[in-house]
């Protein structure tokens, strides 16, 4: 009996099919896995439902909380957890990344529960995984979790071997908190950086910042930086010369995108909020309770535009929350704070900004004060006494205008405003 041939090119024709078929499931399985490169994966999460970043932060847009697996030829290394309440995606996609093998190490960076809430449930997960970080990493993880085995401790520029490839780790105090370290994957030049160069924002489909549109996370860093990361300008000036020789082509940071086509961006942003440099522009700050300060930071606002100054940012901070106000404080030069007298100090919203800008150490600003009240005109003293412990640079006499006498103010506001401009 001889050879069916059809038949048999049908069946090797289905299997193609099939092949084909299978191909493209596995394509799939791949385009989900959000490879970043051969053996770097995305297994991170985003969070759209938490109000509040911090507690205090407003989150409009969500937030990421960012986790990576790196593969290398002997050992799986996952960097970073996630807040707790989304664990189960991050563990889904882990396995999905690592075809039924454990992840032998995870590499704490930092410690803040919005990365490390998930500990406890990867070390169930995966019982036999050793979770790596420095010295004040373990005393964190013991205190915050009472954890104090299966950990690996590491000193500034020790190395971990995964195979083929390695893992150094810096440490990086205060960028955000003591035990902050960054993890370099020297082979495929990728820093696994903490918090620095993270924003607010959910990822939405895109991980890596060419396959999205950047510009509107460029804001969110700024809040992120001037919010969170704000106080530590030295420290993150001391990260940034640490690898400042370092060749980098991803920035694998714990909020936000992946920054690869924008890195010297990233870093120049950075570089320049923690030398607290800032853009050409003012910020007015006012409170008013009923009207009359807020007319006087218009009038000063329109005598600023006719000075030339076209980025001009207004807070009535009844209604801006703290969070804005500080992203553009830190984002342009001037500053122009407004306040009525209230109960003999100052407007309680107006205080507490002073306080949120003293406490990051805020430098490198030309201030102008306004001040309003019906008898006691004591509110830009009160402001005085706070912008005398801050190096900022303060100019003019502080004008003080009763009721609402300002008939003739223009002329000393657009004295005000040449000072501030002349200033900048
Ligand atoms: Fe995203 Fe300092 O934690």
């Amino acid at each position: 009996m001889g050879l069916n041939t059809s038949f048999f090119f049908r069946i090797l024709a289905k299997c193609d099919v099939i092949r084909t078929f299978a191909v493209e499931i596995d394509c799939f399985k791949d385009m989900k896995k959000q490879k970043i490169t051969d053996r770097v994966y995305y297994v991170g999460v985003n969070d759209r439902t938490t109000t509040r970043f911090e507690g205090l932060w407003p989150l409009p847009k969500g937030v990421s909380y960012n986790s990576y697996v790196v593969k290398g030829s002997r050992h799986i290394a996952i960097v970073e957890g996630v807040e707790a309440s989304f664990v189960s995606r991050q563990i889904e996609s882990i396995k999905a990344v690592c075809d039924g093998k454990s992840p032998d190490f995870l590499i704490v960076n930092h410690m803040e529960p919005d990365h490390s809430g998930a500990i406890r449930m990867l070390m169930l997960e995966f019982p036999q995984m050793v979770i790596v970080g420095n010295a004040k990493t373990l005393e964190m993880l013991e205190g915050y979790y009472g954890i104090n085995d299966h950990v690996l401790s590491v000193a500034d520029g020790d190395t971990l071997s995964l195979g083929d490839c390695t893992l150094k780790f810096s440490l990086t105090p205060m960028v955000h908190w003591p035990e902050t370290m960054m993890t370099h994957l020297i082979e495929d030049a990728v820093l696994f950086s903490g918090d620095a160069f993270g924003c607010f924002g959910a990822l939405n489909g895109g991980i890596i910042d060419s396959e999205m549109l950047t510009d509107g996370f460029f804001p969110e860093m700024t809040r992120y930086y001037s919010n969170i990361v704000g106080k530590y300008g030295k420290p993150v000036q001391k990260a940034l010369e640490k690898y400042a020789d370092t060749k980098i082509d991803f920035i694998c940071s714990t909020h936000g995108p992946v920054w690869h086509d924008r890195v010297a961006d990233v870093v120049e942003a950075y570089d320049r909020m923690s030398r607290y440099e800032a853009k050409e522009g003012v910020t007015i700050v006012y409170g008013s309770m009923y009207g009359h300060t807020e007319v006087l930071a218009e009038k000063m606002a329109r005598a600023l535009t006719l000075k030339g100054v076209k980025d001009i940012r207004m807070h009535n901070f009844s209604y801006s929350d703290i969070s804005d106000v500080l992203r553009d404080v830190f984002d342009v030069k001037g500053l122009v704070i407004a306040t009525p007298t209230y109960n003999g100090a100052l407007f309680p919203k107006v205080e507490a900004f002073l306080q949120a800008v003293a406490s990051r150490g805020l430098e490198k600003r030309v201030v102008a004060r306004l001040g309003e009240s019906t008898w006691a005109g004591v509110g830009t003293r009160k402001i005085d006494e706070y912008l005398a412990k801050m190096k900022l640079t303060v100019v003019s006499d502080a004008i003080e205008v009763k009721q609402n006498r300002m008939a003739d103010i223009d002329e000393t506001l657009d004295a005000i405003a040449a000072d501030l401009v002349a200033a900048m």
